[in-house]
């Protein structure tokens, strides 16, 4: 959450800096702002609001400066506004910092510098740090770098944060505990960003701060006790064009098919009929040693986990289970060593995914990582897994990450199922149909333009449930996040038999019901479900592989067969066109919902 980004090198900076937060602002969009250092002066502008908000306050003619910093805000503390918009800076305006992350003794601070006569400007944690960091600094005598590793003595909680002075126009100083911090390396100029997003325009090559470095970054280098090499980054800057797409959600849903072909590339084993998952690290004894899988996560990426349980129970018949990060990190976990932990995230950034790894491989389990952004702290903390290679994603809803993570998932449970019980002959089906996906979902992907008439028929549903039975549970949990984040409508995922204790008196015409039916043995049963639901009046849409008799539901979103055990995977991709559509009609910010971001890195 937030984006910073800093600049210094031979080029005016505010442009840049601004084409950089543009980059960023899936970490949030509440206010935006910067700073640029020029003839020994800071230049400060915000803006609440988006980006756009800030370049248009900047007008023609920004300040001609060559170092500066500049941040896109996801509010903690203080409301959205111009006075809480970073940068933040000391009384005297010489020294100004942009942060993520959050000051947590930041009261405690803020009582001690008001007691010493310092008056605030914004009701946000991070001012106590440029305050402090000024107070460091003193007479000069120190350099910024020992300034702020002074000042950062005292601060409990998480950052990523640029520090600029007024006085010294040629560096800037970067320090990390929590939140994500990246070196880009130019020709003549250094580039620093929360995400190489807001990077790759200028240079591919990036070093990462670790945990609890701090380092001065000027024109022409960085320096930094414990810096290491510099890593060219596999990601191009055309990667965050939208090619002809309205929006990156749109384009993340059609990428999904060349997404899926790069998870599986190279992972699947026809000669043993089984995956290949080399960066699991783990050998075929200790791959038949492990007795349970627990996948961790928030949001999408735990809706992707609980598939990946199903999957690891039906294929490798190996226990599993999958639990929120945030409440597992919390409750002093019992940890097992012959159990395997997946720590699924997107990002790779999500606090509490990092924090339950971090507890995990306190208590001397094994974790491994499945996450799409290499060089993130979930991947760097876990040292092993399985990278989605799903390429960026920018919408702030997941889809092309969340089908590569339940298809990384197939996977491993092929690969555990392979070691045990699984035969030749079912792993050879299922490496098959793995084979196809990608062409499936393609196919499913064509049906948009019915799964748009049906969102229109019914995006103005107060509510809407969506309901599954094992194969289609996890698919609906999923498809009723998507709806409630990107349209604003409210959804409820239901386990399809637990309709009738309880959620079945909400049901009338007025409630759509979204029913996942997989082509399986309990077709029977949702068939049933949908009765049930007709007979009190609710509309119906399917969401199905099967034929379905005629007049059953009131819509019918379909998807090809593929293979039973595989379904899940396809049955979701009509319900993220769906939640699209609704969104759409409704005319909501696609990319950009309100009030969420899309990397949570505080608590
Ligand atoms: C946020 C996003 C969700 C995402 C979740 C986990 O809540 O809005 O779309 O699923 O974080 O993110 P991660 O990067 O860990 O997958």
């Amino acid at each position: 959450m937030c984006g910073i980004v800093g600049y210094v090198g031979t080029r005016p900076a505010a442009r840049i800096l601004v084409e950089g937060l543009a980059r960023l602002e899936y970490r949030g969009y509440d206010s935006a702002g910067l700073a640029v250092a020029y003839r020994k002066a800071l230049r400060t502008t915000k803006a609440v609001g988006r980006v756009d908000d800030l370049r248009a306050a900047l007008g023609d003619e920004p300040s001609p400066g060559r170092v500066g910093i500049a941040h896109t805000r996801w509010a903690t503390h203080g409301e959205p506004s111009e006075r809480n918009a970073h940068p933040h800076t000391d009384a005297s305006g010489r020294i100004a910092v942009v942060h993520n992350g959050i000051v947590e003794n930041a009261e405690e601070l803020r009582a001690k510098l008001i007691a010493d006569g310092v008056v605030f400007a914004s009701d946000t944690d991070t001012e106590v740090l440029p305050h402090l960091i000024a107070k460091a600094a003193g007479d000069d005598s120190r350099t910024l770098e020992e300034a702020v590793r002074e000042a950062l003595r005292v601060v409990e909680g998480t950052y990523g944060l640029v520090v600029l002075d007024a006085r010294r126009p040629d560096e800037l100083v970067v320090a990390r505990n929590g939140s994500p911090i990246v070196l880009g390396l130019g020709d003549g100029e250094m580039f620093v960003a929360s995400d190489v997003a807001a990077l790759v325009r200028h240079t591919r090559q990036v070093v990462f701060l670790a945990d609890g470095e701090l380092a001065t970054i000027t024109a022409t280098g960085y320096e930094g006790s414990r810096l290491g090499p510099p890593t060219t980054v596999d990601v191009d800057d055309d990667d965050y064009d939208l090619d002809g797409h309205p929006d990156f959600l749109s384009k993340e849903i059609h990428e999904q098919p060349a997404a899926l072909r790069r998870v599986l590339a190279g992972r699947l084993d026809t000669r043993f009929a089984t995956a290949r998952l080399d960066g699991l690290r783990l050998d075929p004894r200790e791959l038949r040693g492990i007795r349970r899988v627990t996948f961790l996560g928030c949001g999408s990426a735990l809706y992707a986990g609980q598939m990946g349980a199903m999957f690891m129970e039906e294929l490798a018949r190996v226990p599993a289970d999958a639990e929120q990060a945030s409440e597992f990190r919390y409750r002093n976990p019992l940890v097992d060593p012959d159990t395997l932990y997946v720590a699924v995230s997107q990002s790779g950034e999500t606090i509490d995914t990092l924090a339950a790894v971090e507890e995990l491989q306190r208590k001397g389990g094994r974790v491994v990582g499945c996450v799409n952004v290499i060089g993130s702290a979930i991947a760097r903390q876990c040292g092993a897994g399985m990278f989605l290679h799903a390429g960026p994603e920018v919408s702030v809803a997941s889809t092309k990450a969340f089908s590569s993570m339940t298809t990384s998932f197939a996977l491993l449970a092929l690969l555990l199922g392979r070691v045990r019980d699984l035969s030749s002959a079912h792993g050879t089906r299922l490496v098959d149909g793995l084979r196809r996906l990608p062409d499936a979902v393609e196919h499913a992907l064509a049906g948009e333009a019915e799964v748009a008439a049906v969102a229109r028929r019914y995006a103005e549903a107060r509510s809407m449930f969506y309901l599954g039975r094992v194969r289609g549970s996890a698919v609906a949990r999923e498809g009723a996040q998507k709806l409630k984040e990107i349209s604003y409508v409210h959804a409820e995922a239901y386990a399809a038999a637990e309709l009738k204790h309880g959620p079945l008196a909400l049901v009338d015409a007025t409630m759509p019901c979204v029913v996942v039916v997989p082509d399986d043995e309990l077709i029977a049963k949702n068939v049933s479900t949908i009765e049930q639901i007709k007979a009190r009046g609710g509309p119906v849409i399917a969401v199905t592989n099967a034929d379905l008799p005629d007049g059953l539901a009131d819509a019918v979103l379909r998807v090809p067969r593929l293979e039973p055990e595989l379904d899940p995977i396809l049955l979701g991709i009509p319900l993220q066109m769906l939640a699209y559509h609704c969104a759409a009609a409704l005319g909501r910010d696609i990319d950009k919902p309100r009030n969420l971001a899309k990397s949570v890195t505080v608590e």
